[in-house]
């Protein structure tokens, strides 16, 4: 029997990265998943990878039309949502003295903005005891020179999480964040050169980036029953990184 057995699951920013390697342990555990992404060839690829019981849904997360063609074909094809997985963020470095107008927009436009509407879009079609989780990061538990703008966009959802938590307790919809350190996905690969990948992997206590696939079980622990009585929370899979 599997740990998600006949759930929706909705997850943003699906389509490489973490978040599809989440999707696919969520389907392999009895979900059906939709993923989201701006690219469509990156999409269909991901739709390809996954197999069966998915649906791609092109649209940028940042973008409120786009998410209510999300919310509207999930509500099409499966009436309502189990488990909300809002993945989808990113950002780039910027010293304080640097940091442009745009970049601010950007960046708080997706990873704040865009995972409070998320959230608020899919509410509608949320089971009572569902779960909600966002991807956070541990650059807003570090103190990363050059990461601020992203480490201030991803901090927010620490608070939403517990008040969310509170407005949503009738309900039983439990709020998590899941905080990966650096992991060796594309998104690492666009902003970081080899000197930067080695400066962050001597600060993991392992040494190595995690793997996707170690994030997606900590998002499969955060979107089922195993994690039951976990509500408010932030679970950091960073390998001790920002412990130390
Ligand atoms: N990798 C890390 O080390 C790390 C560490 C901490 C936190 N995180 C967080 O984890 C999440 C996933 O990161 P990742 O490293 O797996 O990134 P990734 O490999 O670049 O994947 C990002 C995914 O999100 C999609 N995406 C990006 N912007 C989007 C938007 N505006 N709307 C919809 N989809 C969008 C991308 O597809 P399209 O480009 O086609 O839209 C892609 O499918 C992000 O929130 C990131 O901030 C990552």
């Amino acid at each position: 029997m599997g740990k998600l057995d006949g759930k929706v699951a909705v997850i943003t920013g699906g389509t490489t990265g973490l978040a599809l390697a989440g999707a696919k342990r969520f389907v392999d555990e009895g979900a059906y998943v939709f993923i989201t992404g701006r690219r469509q060839d990156a999409l269909d690829e991901a739709v390809k990878q996954i197999g069966r019981n998915v649906t791609g849904v092109q649209g940028d997360a940042a973008n409120l039309d786009d998410l209510d063609r999300l919310v509207d074909t999930v509500k099409r094809e499966k009436g309502s949502i189990d488990v909300l997985w809002a993945s989808a963020g990113g950002g780039e470095p910027a010293l304080l003295g640097e940091i442009t107008e745009a970049q601010f927009d950007t960046w708080f436009g997706l990873n704040a903005r865009g995972t409070l509407f998320t959230v608020q879009k899919a509410l509608p079609l949320f089971n009572d005891g569902g779960s909600i989780l966002m991807t956070g990061s541990n650059a807003s538990l570090g103190a990363f020179p050059g990461w601020s703008v992203y480490a201030g966009s991803k901090a927010v959802q620490q608070a939403w999480a517990r008040v969310w938590l509170n407005e949503l307790k009738d309900r039983r919809i439990r709020v998590n964040v899941l905080t990966p350190g650096q992991v060796a996905t594309p998104m690492m690969e666009e902003v970081m050169d080899a000197e930067a990948k080695a400066q962050f992997e001597s600060l993991i206590p392992r040494g190595q980036m995690g793997r996707p696939e170690e994030i997606a079980v900590a998002a499969l622990f955060l979107a089922s029953d195993d994690s039951s009585y976990v509500n408010g929370m932030e679970l950091v899979a960073d390998g001790g990184t920002t412990a130390l």
